[in-house]
Parts: C-alpha cells; structure tokens; sequence
C-alpha cells in the first residue's frame, strides 16, 4: 500500500490512478496462468490498463498469458480487447469507464503475449524459460486445486529462483485451502518450494479504498481510538450482502458456500482492519503480525452461534429468482449454504465482552457491505420528564459499498419549545471529497505486489488462523443432516440469524436502508 498519498482532494489529477508521488513499478514479466479465465478478463486487465493509465508500469513490462488453448498473441489480445469495450456499455459490472483510452489499451495489449501451455507438465513450464527473464510474477488465476501444482512445477522448472536483485513471486488467489487442514496442507506445499516473502496470497477486498480507508480513519485521527473499545462499544455488526445468486458459478460454489467463499478471507479482513491493535508502521509485517495476534485471540466459533441459510425461489429487486437449488451445477437437494451469519467473541483486553456479529448472503434484499459499529447508549435519566421515550443509538457505519463513505448516527433536538430528540446522521461522501476514478481493486494489489509490499497480502498464519475460528462450524454442519435454513430470494436471510442477535437483545441493521 502506499502509504505517502498525501495530497489535498483538489490536487488529485484525473487522468492518472495513483497518487503523484507514487514511483514506477519495477521490469517485470507478469506470467498468468489462466489466460482466458473470467478473473483474467474481468478484474485483471482493467487493473493493467488503469495501471497503464496511471504511468505506472516501467517500458520493460511484460504480460505472457498462459492457458491450454490454442491462441495467438493477436487473438488474445483481441479476447481481451472486446471485454474492454463491454466495460464500456454496463454502469453495474466490476468495471466500468464511459470509453476506453485508446492510448492507454494500445500500450498495454502491445505488451500482452500469449503461450500454450498445460500447467501440469513440467516439461512445458520449461519452455517458458527462455520467455521469462529477470523479475517475474507468476499468477496463479486458475481453480485452487492446481495451486500447489503450479508452484510445484514451477519450482522443478527452476523459475522460482531468486538471485541478487532479481525477484520471482507468485500470486495465490483464494480459496486458500477448505478448512484448517487443507490450507495447512497447502501452506506446507507451496512452503516447500518458495520462501513466505516470494507469496503474496491476494484478497481482494483489500485493494478496496474504502477497506484501507478504516486504518487511515483509525489510526489517521484522534478521535476515534480512544473510543475503540469494550468501555464505549456495544457489539460491532459486519456485512457484505448480495443481490446477485450463484448466476454460472455453480459449480464452483456447491463444494465451497458462503462460508468458505467469504469468512475467513473476506470479512476476517474486515474484522481485522476494525479490531486489530495499532500497529507502528504500514510494513507488511508489523501489520499481518497484528492481524495474527487478533486472529489468535478469537475464540473459535461455537456452532450455536453459526447459522446458515440457502435461498429458495423469489423476487430480489423486482427480478424473478431461481431457488439455489435450480441453479446450473447445482445439486437438487444441495446442503450448500449461500448464507452465513456468525458471533465471534474476542478474548482480549479491548474487545472482552463485545460480540462481532458477521453475515454473508446471496439473493438478498440489498446489496450492501459495511461495518456499523454500535456505541453504547447514553444514560437516560436526565431525559426521564422530557417527550423522549427513548435515545437513537450512537452507531459509526464504514460504508465499503455501494455508497463509499462514513455514516455517524447521533440524536439531535428537534427544533421547538419541547425537548425531544431524534436519530440524524453526519455523512462524508468519498465522492463528495474526491475524485474518483473507476478502478477494480486488483489496481492497488498488482502494484504492491510488483513493488514488493506485501502488506495488503495475507501471511500462511493469518490464513491458518482465521480458518481454526471458523471450523466447528464446518465440523458441526458436516454432521447435521437438518441442511441450512431455506429463506426467500430478496429476503434479509433467515429466520436464525434474527434469532441470534435477539437473543442478545439486539438487531441486525436493515439490508433495503438508504445509505
Ligand atoms: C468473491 C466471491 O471472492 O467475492 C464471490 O467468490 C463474491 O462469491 C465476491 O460475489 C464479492 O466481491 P465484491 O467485491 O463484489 O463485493
């Protein structure tokens, strides 16, 4: 991450992505595997063009896309070059800009090259050889069972070698493993071949300006920290709920759910940015090793505080939505779930006491992810003869998205004789503040992974950790025949996770609220 952004919002030029202090990324061969995959095309490539755009990609850059079709450097080019211009025509998808900069599209797809290649057979890894020279970055956009294979066969190749000032890394998109004992596993293979500073294991959600934003607006601010506890806080509720189903991915997702697709990479991101203590630096170690030490601290997750849904037919948004079940690839009496909510307990000196409540769904009523951090309420008495009956809560919402920002709710007096009170909210708007320029996230992660800083990168024992949280609940819903509860496309899930908060005497924050 970079750190130096230090630029007032009018200095902010449009054209560029970055920061004008940021410096050039070094030469490098960035090697995908995975050339006409889905995350090549949607994320990957308009990440490169932004980064073309912003200048910073050193003239030595190269991309080789390696994939077991046949293909030419023209044809993938041409691929790539046709989902750019979709960009175009759809304000909703990852990604979105009113034209493609010609300029910029032509600097990049000229350095794009295409190979054939089966990434399981050494022998044709090695071929690769005479292509990729000096710094290189594998990147590993293919299914996660080939993960350690690729390392492993990289490593055979002899394209894992480092020498003086020479860098080889290789990028791990997730799942990182399906429970404690494969990422174990997992960790272990690709440990055996290269060293933790060569992986840069990637979560997207935290090349999301609005995720680092919680660091800058805890750490960067005076205020907020010496409130950031169990003395002032009540419980902290984290969300990422979707309008969109499982759509084509089903097969991908009937093994995996809601749980292992989202919790311990994604919203274990969220609840550290929230809840870890401060580190002294933005170094990549200094960071994950706080990570790691309120990963630690969490105790696993008791399966009377898991719960877990999967959508049946119904209306989201005023679309007409297939049950899961129904869904291409998916099972008809699947078990999977697209719906998880958890309470997690901290066991640290900050935390004692203050329950995290998460919830991740599909086919919901909204489409909304933020962490809402509820205060405790301020005492009533001196309001017991007044018209209040009651005092709004104090709650900070980090707005991730679709609104990008910062809510404060407070209670306000109502303009008259009689004092009497109701909710209001402060709000910054990102958008109000700055310009912004559309990007997809990868943006940030595919420059620090070039630069070297793995600070927004998980290490092996974050990941490790955050899966021993969140296995019991995998355990327990193995044995438990009952399947998830069914709740309606275009619902807030289901009845259970209501339960779990109620029993508690609290509430989740309503998904179809205006943010
Ligand atoms: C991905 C999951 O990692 O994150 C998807 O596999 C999910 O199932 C997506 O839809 C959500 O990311 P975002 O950035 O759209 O919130």
């Amino acid at each position: 991450m970079n750190p130096a952004g230090q630029v007032s919002p009018t200095e902010v030029p449009s054209e560029t992505i970055a920061p004008p202090a940021t410096r050039l990324a070094p030469p490098c061969t960035l090697v995908i595997f995975g050339a006409h995959g889905d995350l090549t095309k949607r994320l990957l490539t308009p990440a490169l063009y932004n980064l073309t755009g912003g200048g910073l990609l050193d003239k030595d850059f190269t991309v080789i896309g390696v994939d077991r079709l046949d293909g030419s450097d023209e044809s993938w080019r041409q691929e790539l070059g046709q989902t750019m211009q979709e960009f175009t025509k759809d304000p909703n998808a990852e990604f979105y800009t009113p034209e493609i900069n010609q300029g910029w599209w032509s600097d990049l797809s000229g350095r794009m090259h295409y190979t054939k290649a089966d990434f399981t057979d050494v022998g044709q890894l090695e071929a690769l050889k005479q292509q990729v020279q000096g710094n290189a970055i594998f990147y590993l956009a293919v299914a996660s069972r080939f993960f350690a294979t690729v390392v492993e066969n990289l490593g055979k190749a002899g394209l894992t070698q480092q020498s003086e000032g020479v860098f080889r890394r290789v990028v791990v998109e997730k799942p990182f493993g399906a429970d404690l004992e494969s990422s174990r596993a997992l960790n272990a293979r690709l440990l055996a071949v290269l060293d933790e500073s060569q992986i840069y294991r990637i979560d997207h959600f935290l090349g999301k300006e609005t995720v680092q934003n919680i660091l800058a607006l805890r750490f960067g601010n005076g205020i907020f920290e010496p409130l950031w506890r169990s003395q002032f806080i009540d419980h902290v509720q984290i969300t990422a709920a979707e309008t969109v189903g499982v759509e084509g991915r089903g097969a991908f997702y009937e093994p995996t759910g809601a749980l292992r697709d989202m919790i311990p990479n994604h919203l274990f991101q969220l609840l550290a940015m929230v809840a870890m203590e401060p580190p002294n630096s933005f170094s990549a170690e200094t960071v994950r090793t706080a990570k790691e030490q309120l990963f630690e601290a969490i105790r696993p997750v008791a399966p009377e505080n898991a719960v877990r849904g999967q959508y049946a037919a119904g209306t989201v948004q005023g679309r007409a939505v297939k049950a899961y079940r129904d869904s291409p690839g998916v099972a008809a009496d699947s078990v999977t779930e697209t719906y998880v909510a958890l309470k997690l307990e901290i066991e640290n000196w900050r935390w004692q006491g203050v329950p995290f409540y998460m919830r991740t769904g599909k086919s919901m009523t909204g489409r909304l992810t933020e962490v809402v951090v509820h205060f405790k309420q301020a005492p009533f008495a001196m309001f017991a003869d007044t018209p209040v009956d009651r005092l709004a809560p104090n709650n900070l919402t980090l707005n991730i998205q679709p609104t990008q920002g910062l809510t404060m709710g407070i209670s306000a007096k109502i303009p008259g004789p009689k004092m009497d009170l109701a909710g209001v909210e402060m709000r910054f708007r990102y958008e109000d503040a700055f310009k912004l320029t559309p990007n997809v996230g990868y943006e940030t992660l595919l420059y620090d992974c070039l630069t070297g800083d793995a600070t927004l990168f998980q290490r092996a024992d974050n990941i490790e950790a955050a899966w021993r949280v969140v296995d019991p609940a995998l355990r327990a819903w193995e044995a438990d025949k009952a399947g998830p509860e069914l709740y309606a496309a275009g619902s807030a899930g289901p009845s259970g996770a209501d339960a779990l908060l109620e029993r508690d005497g609290r509430a989740w924050m309503k998904l179809d609220r205006a943010t």
